[in-house]
């Protein structure tokens, strides 16, 4: 079949690379696409992937059997409403059911009332009552924007003047809302779950490097590196969650009328009294799909369509057990600030094997050159017998990469490389 992928990012490479490696994807296309997804098939930056109507034209014009969506925009604006309603196959969650992503209140009053483990939490419009929330509950304490924010909305404060702060500019804006919620000790992990709106199987574990600098330091990004299994989520923690989180989530979008089909992607923290849900993502992770989709060892493909004809029940989802992925993000000087765009990246082919994937996000080709186009640039992504060995391989990968206005942070995978030497591996 003709598969649609739509996306620019990390991500969107590392799944052109599982959708085209599998013998259903006839041909695939990729809107607005980059210079890592063009090596899969074909880039369409000229098709608007907020023009709705013009990406069905393009579907049927193009008999598109499937359409991907990787980012969380166009599902939040309702892509695949409107592609299912032209009888089109969308993979991913409608925009009612892509609030799960989209607002924080929504997915908090969805715990709430299905008893899912996450923070005690409250949801505020107007200052005063949040300051007095906060003094109430003391520090620290964590202060988030309801809607979508790139990863960045969400200020986890220690001092009372640092949430009052918080709270001040995010409810400056006019009709804003904000969760205010406990915060939570533990370890964080990624869980991610295939779903049909009825019945969920997991699809891999990952953990993900939010912070721009070593030592989780620094200010949130979209992710600087991750890697999978996460092997702090135990198999007992794995089940765990199915019946905690994932099910009664799925029953109670069932319930209120919009059944969730897609990627669930579960923010976790490990806590001392089990696993509790710190977010809700409603697609694939970037950087995490870039660990994901290389120690797939099924067809994405057939997956992705049961999902979207309403029965999982029969999917197998196959990682290989000894093989760990590692990604270390390149990005531009200056993210998550701004940045400079444009500077050359060359020595990418001496780095490509067996065991190590670039993964290719905001850059452009341009006369047979590569260059930076964004923050996060590369996804320098290795294999390995043990998540020490990818680490090790992926270094060893950026050492020759030589794109001097890069940086990257020298330390992904680090909580996973300590268990590994004191003997808990893979
Ligand atoms: P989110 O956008 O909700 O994933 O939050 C971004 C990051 O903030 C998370 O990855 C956590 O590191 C941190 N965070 C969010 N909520 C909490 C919480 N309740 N307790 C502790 N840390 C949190
Ligand atoms: N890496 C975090 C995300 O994709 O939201």
């Amino acid at each position: 079949m003709a598969i649609l992928l739509i996306g620019s990012g990390g991500r969107e490479h590392a799944l052109a690379y599982a959708l085209a490696g599998s013998p259903y994807c006839r041909c695939l296309f990729t809107a607005p696409g980059n210079p890592g997804t063009a090596a899969f098939g074909r880039n369409r930056p000229d098709l608007d992937v907020a023009d709705h109507a013009a990406v069905t034209a393009f579907c049927r014009q193009e008999g598109v059997g499937l359409v991907v969506i990787g980012p969380e925009v166009p599902l939040v604006a309702g892509l695949v409403d409107d592609l299912r309603a032209a009888g089109i196959r969308a993979f991913g969650p409608t925009r009612a059911a892509a609030q799960l992503e989209g607002s924080k209140g929504f997915t908090k009053d969805l715990c709430a009332e299905y008893g899912i483990p996450t923070a005690a939490f409250a949801r505020f419009r107007e200052v005063e009552p949040a300051l007095a929330y906060l003094r109430e509950r003391g520090v620290p304490i964590v202060v988030k924007a309801d809607g979508l924010a790139a990863g960045k909305g969400v200020v986890v404060a220690d001092t009372l003047r640092e949430a009052e702060a918080a709270v001040r500019t995010m409810l400056s804006e006019p009709g804003a809302e904000i969760v205010v919620e406990e915060c939570l000790f533990g370890e964080e992990a990624s869980f991610f779950a295939l779903c049909d709106g009825t019945r969920a199987v997991p699809i891999g574990t990952a953990q993900d490097h939010k912070r721009v600098f070593d030592g989780d330091r620094g200010p949130n990004t979209g992710g600087m590196g991750a890697y999978s299994p996460a092997t702090v989520l135990t198999p007992e923690i794995e089940r765990t969650v199915m019946e905690t989180i994932i099910a009664p989530t799925l029953q109670g979008m069932r319930e209120r009328g919009n059944p969730f089909t897609g990627i669930l992607y579960a923010g976790l923290m490990l806590t001392a009294d089990g696993p509790k849900l710190i977010e809700y993502n409603t697609r694939f992770g970037d950087p995490e799909a870039q660990v994901l989709m290389p120690r797939l060892t099924s067809d994405l493909v057939p997956a992705l369509v049961a999902a979207c004809d309403g029965d999982v029940s029969g999917v197998e989802v196959g990682f290989d057990p000894h093989r760990a992925a590692l990604t270390v993000v390149m990005a531009a000087a200056g993210y998550p600030g701004t940045v400079v765009r444009g500077s050359e990246i060359r020595g990418l082919d001496n780095v490509i094997d067996d065991e190590v994937i670039v993964f290719l996000a905001g850059t452009r080709a341009e006369n047979g050159r590569l260059l930076a186009d964004g923050g996060r640039v590369l996804a320098v992504t290795a294999l390995g017998a043990s998540i020490l060995e990818a680490q090790a391989r992926a270094y060893a990968a950026i050492s020759r990469i030589d794109w001097p206005e890069g940086f990257c942070r020298r330390d992904i995978g680090y909580r996973a490389v300590a268990r590994e030497v004191a003997g808990d591996g893979i």
